[in-house]
């Protein structure tokens, strides 16, 4: 086990040594951000940790609402829904949209939260093959009754294979019905992709009234607490259906706050969201040119498989040149979109410079 002793960045502390550091969810180097770091210190000065209670009393606070209404003009919707965590988000969404959907239909390589959100629903769900809309169309022809309504469920972005769902193929399987949902874990597409940085949806052009989504704020965005956008009549609807708002205590003031201010930040400055695709796009064409295969997509998780990478040293060697990365193993209790045989996952950020990205490709080339 290794010990982060610093506020994760492209430049992080661990196990006493800076490393150049190419792990984890930070895209934009919010968690350690000081204009982030004073609005938590700030308002937990103000408010105290928290308000101990839930928000169906008096545990509402001027940063609670300041996090759901810097979230409504980021996603450019009318409300928004912050709760306790981006886990429970599909959860939320499953229980919220409960009276307009009969069986859920899932990607079998979904992160646990949905998986755990499914059992929550209590509503019957087949999995189908990874990413593949031809298998969702055979699922569905085996196992929907005429009078059903279907929902779908998967990832925007899957968390260690970067791939993006393709949630257009799907709706093009769910179209002829009458009435259907669709609903997308952006866990790692919130303030990632998509022209304003909204997600999944955004980043595939796809806009309708069938489609949801559930977000965190803990990742990119630099807070924590889960975020979910929408109409003001649906987001009651979810607090009405859901107990989870309802019954658990809201994100703690700090995380609160720093939600708020990220939000704010990277609302303001699209140029951050530039920059952290132009960094995957150069560090892409780098790896490309080493003969690793690489998806031409702005999703800052660059997943090196055992075809080409000997990922039992890979890590390790490149630690001792002062670079961290992560390994993934596959099969039993391994991470969820973890490739057979397992991974290297990299993370890039907006901060990295292009010496530490010349450095990590320079490194991996050197160690294949
Ligand atoms: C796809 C996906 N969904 C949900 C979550 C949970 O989000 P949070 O850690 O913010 O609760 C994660 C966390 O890693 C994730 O990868």
């Amino acid at each position: 086990m290794h010990v982060m002793q610093s506020s994760p960045g492209a430049k992080t502390v661990i196990d006493g040594k800076e490393v150049d550091y190419f792990c984890g969810c930070g895209y934009y180097d919010f968690h350690g951000h000081p204009e982030i770091i004073d609005a938590a210190c700030q308002a937990t000065r103000l408010f105290g940790m928290g308000s101990a209670t839930s928000r169906s009393g008096y545990g509402d606070n001027p940063v609670l609402l300041e996090v759901e209404c810097n979230a409504a003009k980021f996603f450019a919707s009318e409300s928004a829904l912050y709760y306790v965590s981006g886990y429970l988000g599909n959860a939320i969404l499953l229980q919220g949209l409960r009276d307009d959907y009969d069986i859920i239909f899932y990607d079998q390589e979904s992160h646990f939260s949905v998986r755990d959100g499914i059992a929550v629903s209590g509503k019957t769900a087949i999995p189908f093959s990874h990413k593949d809309a031809d298998d969702l169309k055979k699922q569905m022809a085996l196992h929907l009754k005429p009078s059903q309504r279907p929902l779908l469920i998967c990832d925007g972005i899957f968390p260690i294979s970067g791939e993006i769902s393709p949630v257009d193929d799907y709706l093009d399987v769910l179209a002829p019905y009458d009435a259907f949902t669709i609903c997308v874990d952006d866990a790692h597409a919130t303030g990632v992709i998509g022209e304003k940085g909204r997600g999944t949806y955004e980043y595939l052009g796809l806009t309708g009234p069938h489609l949801y989504s559930s977000g965190t704020l803990s990742k990119a965005l630099g807070g924590y607490g889960g975020i979910i956008a929408g109409k003001t009549q649906w987001i009651e609807r979810l607090k009405s259906n859901s107990i989870i708002p309802f019954a658990a205590s809201p994100p703690p003031t700090p995380a609160a706050a720093a939600s708020a201010k990220g939000l704010e930040i990277l609302h303001a400055n699209p140029q951050l969201r530039k920059k952290l695709w132009d960094n995957v796009h150069y560090v892409k064409g780098k790896l490309r040119a080493l003969g690793l295969d690489m998806k031409d997509t702005p999703v800052p998780i660059i997943c090196l498989s055992s075809a080409k990478i000997n990922i039992e040293q890979l890590p390790a060697r490149l630690l001792d040149r002062g670079i961290a990365v992560s390994r993934f193993y596959s099969g039993g209790q391994s991470y969820s979109s973890v490739p057979k045989g397992g991974a290297v996952r990299i993370a890039i950020f907006s901060s990295h410079t292009t010496e530490q990205l010349d450095r990590l490709a320079f490194e991996i080339g050197n160690l294949m």
